[in-house]
């Protein structure tokens, strides 16, 4: 195998052999522990995005590398032809750990929001009594559930699915964080369910008032209606509980996790959700040949056993707070900063420009010059997302950092 031996020999490689529908910001990276990550040239660098989430635990820790190797020396993948000695435990783990009576196992997120899509129109005809091809899912704008016909077909982004039509039908809209809308919409008897992420991720870190998740429970089920959350980026401690929807005392009906469930090792994803619903679906009737492979599930396991036992949630929850007080006096003394928002480590600061400006990418890379990985989602705004691992002085050297960028940034002009 060839090696790279310069970060512009490997950017020119991609640029030349790989699809162009990425634009990474120019930084290339070649070893990565806990917080950090180092580019091929050595330089280190704090990890401020995690992944997209993915890696709540930490850049190869060794715990999950262990389970991994472990596993991977036994048995890797039977597919479901066959029955493996650890699919059931893993499940039984999930289903303790989560409170569901069962999960199914895929490997993206957005599998598992397809997933869930599946399951949820599977009930509305065999329990709800939907009429045949007449079922409704709704969704709430400015919603991100990954690339697929059936997540795009959802989306209000153009980016996301202008130039792939024909879309998915059956789907409705309303706006997020509007309870009187949705209200409305459930009064349609051929509603089978709401998919929603208790903050939107990559819409900006949108989170929403905190009546919203209690109600949005609360009609869903006066309505016959499954709630399903999509708990894929803020699932799994990133928002300082186990799930974001513990903050509001919410149990979905349909649970969707991805990213962290593997902490960045493998794509590991899981619907959760209670017989009624899961057992709608039969033999033969959806499934994937890496579905609950047990390299997955020995996998999953061990990172969220570790998130409970370095207490990963209650850090985020802490070093959330503090951070959201750094990046406030930071409004004081910056005019680029408008807004902080987030919850626990999900946060992101509102850069004063147009959506169109450069400002939001500029500043990402002044940070990474600075030794700090982040991107810009959504043109100014800088989600702020490291792995749940960072000590309180990492975080303080880290909103050092960006305090210093900006400033610096802010004082050229
Ligand atoms: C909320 C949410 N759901 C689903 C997905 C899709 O996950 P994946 O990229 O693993 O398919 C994402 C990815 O960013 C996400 O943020």
């Amino acid at each position: 195998m060839m090696q790279v031996k310069t970060s512009q020999e490997a950017i020119q490689l991609e640029d030349r052999y790989g699809a162009h529908n990425y634009h990474p910001l120019p930084v290339v990276l070649n070893k990565g522990e806990g917080v950090f990550l180092w580019d091929v040239e050595g330089k280190q660098y704090f990890d401020f995005l995690s992944a997209y989430s993915a890696v709540n635990q930490g850049h190869c820790h060794p715990r999950i590398l262990k389970a991994l190797q472990e596993q991977a020396t036994k048995l890797t993948l039977t597919s479901r032809a066959f029955h493996n000695d650890i699919l059931g435990v893993y499940e039984k783990y999930m289903s303790d750990y989560f409170g569901y009576d069962k999960v199914l196992p895929m490997n993206t997120g957005v599998e598992g929001g397809e997933t869930a899509v599946k399951l949820c129109r599977k009930w509305g005809y065999e329990v709800k009594g939907i009429p045949d091809n007449q079922a409704k899912i709704i969704f709430a704008t400015g919603n991100f559930w990954g690339r697929t016909l059936a997540a795009i077909s959802s989306s209000t982004d153009p980016s996301s699915y202008e130039g792939f039509g024909p879309y998915m039908s059956g789907y409705e809209l309303v706006p997020y964080n509007d309870l009187e809308t949705l209200a409305q919409k459930l009064e349609d008897p051929n509603v089978a369910g709401f998919m929603v992420e208790p903050i939107q991720g990559e819409a900006g870190v949108v989170v929403p008032d905190e009546d919203y998740l209690p109600k949005v429970a609360e009609l869903c089920k006066a309505k016959n209606v499954l709630f399903i959350a999509d708990e894929v980026q803020t699932g799994i401690a990133r928002t300082g509980k186990r799930l974001a929807c513990d903050h509001a005392n919410v149990k979905p009906d349909i649970l969707i996790l991805g990213k962290a469930l593997s902490g960045g090792v493998l794509p590991v994803s899981a619907v959760l959700a209670r017989d009624e619903i899961m057992l709608t679906i039969k033999a033969g009737e959806h499934g994937s040949t890496y579905g609950g492979n047990p390299l997955a599930c020995a996998v999953a396991m061990e990172a969220l056993q570790v998130v409970k036992d370095e207490k990963l949630a209650e850090n985020a929850e802490r070093l959330g707070g503090i951070f959201r007080e750094r990046m406030e006096s930071l409004i004081q003394k910056s005019d680029l900063v408008n807004l902080v928002r987030g919850k626990g480590l999900l946060n992101a600061i509102i850069i004063n420009d147009t959506e169109e400006s450069s400002t939001a990418w500029d500043i990402c890379i002044a940070l990474k010059n600075n030794g700090l990985l982040a991107k810009p989602t959504h043109g100014n705004i800088i989600r702020f997302a490291p792995p749940l691992v960072i000590t309180e002085s990492q975080l303080h050297e880290c909103a050092d950092i960006i305090e210093k960028t900006i400033l610096d940034f802010e004082s050229r002009f």
